[in-house]
């Protein structure tokens, strides 16, 4: 045990014994050439890896984890890297999502399981932050995070265009007949020119942003590109806090406070981030016992400004957000205008704010000053009524502020089958008034709420000149794209809500800023089509993964976590002996 150490050292209970059991842990790992000195008493770091050339935008990350190592090292720890599922977005079908509890378990179990004193996780593409930091925060070790860091502007005909974004802006110029195929196509290599994660202000770059607004990892985790040498020094510098904290005892629950997660709340906001965190800082509350519910993203983060001018809400990208003073910049100007949490406790021992009262920024148009927001109140809308009696959401930043408000004709689509098959049809009966409407694309009626919910508008509106009309369902939506999209439509429609008895011709009312989403018909006529709904109503036995899935995910407003996994079990794990 080093001199510092103030409990004894977890992984002790592994290698510090001189029996037969000692002897046994010590010697497997010893045919790494591992020497007896490291089993005596130096805190044993996990490397968490989310590693995969299948997951793009973490194939850089054994250099990610290399650098660690030498800073734990350095710092006096013994580092043990592991792999865990890595969920990548781009590449696993039908959706990451289905797969992030999954990971979060295979995470939970390879720390509890392990001599491990600390962890650090690396994470990068969407649901690997969240699924690293459910699973650890169930063990409640000390942890810090590593982000990979987004990818270096993409660049096309000398402009620079946006992981994701690009992609739906070109495809509906496409479709509209403005854009020609080879155009289309020619984006495809410079969109994605060097390692990292999407370069948009999309959910990866949200949750890094959301981890560092936690305070579980250093400052400017979320923002350095992912090629940038300061990444790297980053790592490194994780890898000599993390065996401090160990020695300091400073495990997660510690810094996932409730405060924290306001404070989260506030930067999702600042910064234009996605939808998704509002499900993925659900779940992550939850593992480590805080409450967290739809009200507090409106108690906290709604009157509060989009700062950050970042694609898909604003103009820039990832890389000019670093250049312009990144996170620390943002949260500086939160504070100061007494709209953070300054108490809060972070990875590094000090307080959020004594991490940020002296940053700099460098461009005030990539990160506006409070006076001049890119968007007045930024937060994500939270919606009720009999459409959605358990919530929905609304991210104003990336809506057309005329539509936030609207009434209309619904024109239905009961799953993505019939919206890909209808929406072609040259004779359906739809304008721009209208309200599309699409269902069984929650959590269990995809499954997996995949984000389909920004669901493209009908060609004949497009070469019409039509850019945005009010969508509904109860499906997630890329952190990439942008739209007036009602999102998160919880009972979802697989689960028999108010969404599945929609009718072509219902008339649906919005009202975005009132937080209202209603169907407007009367209850009785809402109730009698749900009682015929039940009558026929079975959700098919898939087995597997997938019907351990549909049968324990919970809804959306409760971070579609599966309903056992809920809670702290902390790191306690009965001896075993060989
Ligand atoms: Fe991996 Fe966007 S697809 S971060």
């Amino acid at each position: 045990m080093s001199e510092k150490t103030k409990k004894p050292l977890r992984s002790a209970q592994w290698f510090g014994s001189d029996d037969k059991n000692g002897f046994m842990y010590r010697s497997w790992m010893k045919n790494q050439g591992i020497p007896d000195h490291q089993f005596k008493g130096k805190p044993v770091i996990g490397i968490c890896n989310t590693w995969s050339e299948l997951t793009p935008c973490n194939a850089h990350f054994r250099q990610i984890a290399e650098k660690v190592k030498q800073g734990v090292i350095e710092a006096g720890g013994v580092p043990v890297e592991f792999p865990v599922f890595s969920n990548g977005e781009s590449n696993l079908r039908p959706t990451a999502m289905l797969t992030r509890n999954l990971a979060s378990m295979d995470v939970e179990e390879s720390i509890r399981g392990n001599p491990i004193d600390g962890v650090v996780l690396l994470v990068g593409c969407d649901k690997t932050t969240p699924a690293l930091l459910m699973g650890a925060a169930s063990c409640n070790l000390p942890t810090i995070v590593v982000s990979g860091g987004p990818m270096l502007n993409g660049k096309h005909k000398g402009q620079d265009i946006g992981s994701g974004t690009i992609v739906w802006q070109m495809h509906e110029q496409y479709k509209s007949g403005e854009l020609s195929l080879h155009d289309f196509m020619g984006a495809e290599a410079g969109m994605s020119r060097s390692a990292g994660t999407c370069n948009t202000m999309g959910t990866a770059s949200t949750m890094a942003s959301m981890v560092e607004a936690l305070g579980v990892s250093l400052p400017h985790n979320a923002a350095i590109p992912a090629v940038d040498s300061r990444r790297y020094v980053l790592a490194h510098m994780s890898g000599i806090q993390i065996v401090d904290m160990v020695e300091e005892d400073l495990t997660l629950s510690k810094i996932l406070t409730p405060e924290a997660f306001h404070n989260a709340i506030r930067t999702n906001a600042a910064i234009g981030g996605s939808t998704n965190a509002v499900i993925h800082l659900k779940a992550i509350a939850q593992r480590i016992g805080v409450d967290l519910d739809l009200e507090d993203w409106q108690k906290y983060g709604r009157e509060i400004p989009t700062l950050v001018n970042l694609q898909p809400s604003g103009q820039y990208l990832m890389e000019d957000f670093y250049y312009a003073g990144g996170l620390p910049a943002v949260l500086r100007r939160l504070g100061e205008a007494g709209k953070l949490d300054k108490e809060t406790i972070t990875v590094n021992g000090k307080t959020l704010w004594d991490n940020v009262k002296t940053a700099p920024c460098y461009n005030d148009d990539v990160i506006r000053t409070i006076d001049n927001p890119l968007v007045e109140q930024g937060g994500i809308c939270i919606l009720r009524g009999n459409l959605a009696p358990r919530g929905a959401v609304l991210k104003p930043s990336a809506a057309t502020p005329e539509l936030m408000k609207h009434k209309g004709r619904a024109v239905v689509f009961e799953n993505l089958d019939h919206y890909k098959k209808r929406i072609l049809d040259p004779a359906l009966d739809i304008d721009a008034d209208c309200i599309m409407v699409l269902k069984n694309c929650g959590p269990k009626g995809y499954p997996g709420m995949a984000e389909v919910g920004n669901m493209g508008l009908p060609p004949k509106l497009l070469k019409q000149g039509v850019t945005d009309m009010v969508r509904i369902s109860d499906a997630r939506m890329s952190g990439t794209a942008f739209g007036t999209v009602v999102l998160h439509v919880a009972p979802e429609a697989m689960e028999l809500g108010p969404l599945a008895a929609v009718q072509d011709g219902d008339l649906i009312e919005l009202d975005a800023q009132a937080g209202v989403l209603n169907l407007l018909i009367t209850d009785e006529e809402l109730e009698a089509r749900l009682a015929l709904l039940r009558e026929t109503h079975v959700i098919v036995k898939t087995g597997g993964y997938l019907e351990l899935y549909r049968e324990h995910v919970l809804q959306a407003d409760e971070g579609c976590d599966f309903d056992f996994l809920i809670g702290c079990r902390g790191a306690d794990v009965p001896s075993h002996s060989h």
